[in-house]
């Protein structure tokens, strides 16, 4: 029985896909390293150092870590230039009603992200008091595929692991909900993920009676 989902804030509840790929790709660029939106796509759940890290991986330079901190920052200034153009019709499909359906079963809700730009985010879509808890990059060591992030939001509800559903679009954040003994809802390109418990394309397809029982 489920009593609490945590869910994944970047790819399940807004696309911000598009915005972290074009800041990349700008660092990228002016380092002349080759970056595709399959690159981004491997850049999913991982967090904003660990990001650069896999891209700069593909130059033939070593970069010292203060200058690893001002790419990243700037990575970063740009990203949060480009989602001044967030809004609440940025949310995607099916995530209304499924919290609707979390709120008439009284099943808690939560925030489990990598993202150090969660509260922002979450603002700009107007979905800030939406969740009882917001776990996220700012209070975590370890990113996913760690499950700390998952831990960290089901001790903040006292939700014990098995009676929590995670809702992840990217194979690292499956990895990790899996890895804190929760079930697992895979949404987006993690949908047909066989290590998910559940796959649907977004929110609106997955059926509650199944993924919530
Ligand atoms: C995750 C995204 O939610 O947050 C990753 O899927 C991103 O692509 C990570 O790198 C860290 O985000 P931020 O906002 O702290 O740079
Ligand atoms: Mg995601």
């Amino acid at each position: 029985m489920i009593r609490a989902v945590i869910f994944d804030l970047d790819g399940v509840l807004v696309s911000t896909d598009k915005f972290h790929y074009q800041a990349w790709q700008m660092l990228a660029r002016a380092e002349g390293i080759p970056f595709s939106r399959e690159d981004n796509e491997r850049l999913k759940g991982v967090s904003r150092m660990e990001s650069l890290e896999l891209i700069l991986k593909r130059s033939p330079k070593t970069f010292p870590e203060e200058t690893k901190l001002a790419m990243a920052e700037r990575k970063n200034t740009h990203y949060r230039e480009l989602l001044k153009k967030l809004s609440p019709a940025d949310i995607l499909p099916g995530v209304r009603e499924f919290l609707a359906t979390l709120r008439s079963r009284g099943i808690r809700a939560a925030i489990g992200s990598s993202s150090k730009n969660a509260v922002p985010i979450l603002e700009a879509i107007g979905l800030a008091q939406a969740f009882e808890a917001v776990a996220d990059g700012t209070r975590i060591r370890k990113s996913k595929p760690d499950p700390e992030v998952f831990l960290l939001a089901a001790g903040m509800m006292t939700t014990p692991p098995e009676h929590c559903l995670v809702v992840e679009d990217a194979e690292a954040g499956v990895e990790a909900g899996l890895a804190a003994g929760m079930k697992v809802l895979a949404v987006g390109s993690a949908s047909t993920l066989p290590r998910a418990t559940y796959g649907a394309r977004n929110l609106s397809e997955a059926d509650p009676n199944l993924v919530l029982a």
